[in-house]
């Protein structure tokens, strides 16, 4: 096939591009090099894809790569949690505006191949939880007043009892909480509106918290990962914010590829949205243990700091793409840290 990939100098963009390449597919990388990403120009370009260095907002770019494509990987993307209400502008212009250009341009050359868009867990806000007395149950933000007093775990938003988490699936209520999760649902519902206009199978990756290589260094926007692994490097302390109970479903780059391949190749396309996680989750506080060993540094300070916007937990169900994809992830949380303690990150702006 030949396959579009969007964003293909990024994170999860580069390993998608060097896993399709291997696969024998012909791939077209339409990405900007933006100075805002990229340091320095990326030393991992894959010679095998073509590569159109423009901007995901330029409609004359979008029409030059995809000629003769047969599917599309929309992973170009402004991403972290925005850091100040200055960021919508970008947010909604590289992620919003980029794909309507997009799908303007694939209605433009009357494109009838699968779009997959890489979305995010984001969408869901907080997790899902069960309380004793009300059964299933979403709540809301946490107030400032309870995170200073230490208490973390959200209540139940009818009755105020314990809850217990549990998996978010598809079907759960959207509750973006940041300018980027309203920017990544956006783009879901733009993207399934021209599905529906169309007839192109559109696939939306809701991935959970990636690591591995090349994940971006520490940088107000990056993931905690990076953010801790930075530390250790200058032989500091990886800072756990809250309790470190805080569960995630940290799941490897490799495996992110790996299901977005499946949403591109897979005999039948999964159509609407699917979780990409490990089904495996962890707490914020073992991911800080397991990488500080993994690097021999110093063990991680539990500092009952927060941030106000952070969700409680968040940990999905991978069933969806199990059952339609034929996707599971291979790549053991063990196995992952170990790697990602001497990986090579991408070096911050
Ligand atoms: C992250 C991404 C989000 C992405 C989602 C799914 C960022 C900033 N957030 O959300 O864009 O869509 O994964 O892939 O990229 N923490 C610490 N110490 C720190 C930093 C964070 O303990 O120094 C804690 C936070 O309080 C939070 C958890 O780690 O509880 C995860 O934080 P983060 O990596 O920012 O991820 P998410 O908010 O889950």
């Amino acid at each position: 096939m030949r396959i579009l990939v969007t964003g293909g100098l990024g994170f999860i963009g580069s390993r998608l591009v060097d896993d399709l390449v291997a696969l024998d597919h012909e791939v077209v990388v339409l990405d900007s090099v933006a100075d805002h990403v990229h340091a320095v120009d990326p030393d991992y370009r894959n010679p095998g894809a073509e590569h159109v260095v423009a901007d995901v907002r330029d409609p004359d770019a979008w029409l030059a790569a995809l000629a003769g494509v047969d599917a599309v990987s929309h992973q170009a993307a402004r991403v972290g949690l925005g850091v100040s209400p200055a960021d919508v502008r970008g947010y909604v212009g590289d992620n919003g505006v980029g794909t309507a250009v997009g799908l303007w341009a694939m209605h433009e050359v009357g494109f009838a191949g699968r779009f997959v868009l890489a979305s995010s867990m984001v969408v869901y806000g907080e997790g899902a939880y069960t309380c004793p007395v009300d059964g299933p149950v979403r709540p809301g933000p946490r107030s400032a007043e309870r995170l200073e007093a230490g208490r973390f775990e959200p209540p139940c938003p009818h009755c105020g009892a314990d809850l217990a988490p549990g998996l978010v699936d598809e079907g759960a209520r959207l509750d973006p909480r940041n300018t980027y999760a309203a920017t990544k649902l956006h783009q879901e519902h733009l993207a399934t509106v021209f599905g529906r206009e169309t007839g192109v199978p559109v696939t939306s990756l809701r991935y959970h918290n990636v690591f591995g290589p090349r994940m971006p260094r520490d940088t107000p926007y990056a993931g905690v990962a990076a953010i801790f692994r930075s530390a250790l490097e200058r032989g500091e302390a990886p800072q756990v914010f809250e309790d470190g109970g805080q569960r995630r479903d940290f799941v490897h780059v490799a495996d992110v590829s790996a299901a977005n391949v499946a949403a591109l190749t897979a005999a039948e396309p999964l159509i609407g949205a699917a979780n990409v996680a490990s089904g495996t989750p962890h707490t914020v506080g073992d991911l800080a243990v397991a990488l500080a060993a993994a690097m021999g540094g110093p063990p991680p300070v539990v500092t009952g700091r927060f941030r106000l916007g952070d969700v409680r937990h968040v940990t999905a169900s991978p069933q969806r793409a199990a059952d339609l994809l034929g996707f599971r992830a291979s790549v053991g949380f063990d196995e992952g840290v170990a790697e990602f303690a001497t990986a090579p990150l991408r070096a911050a702006p």
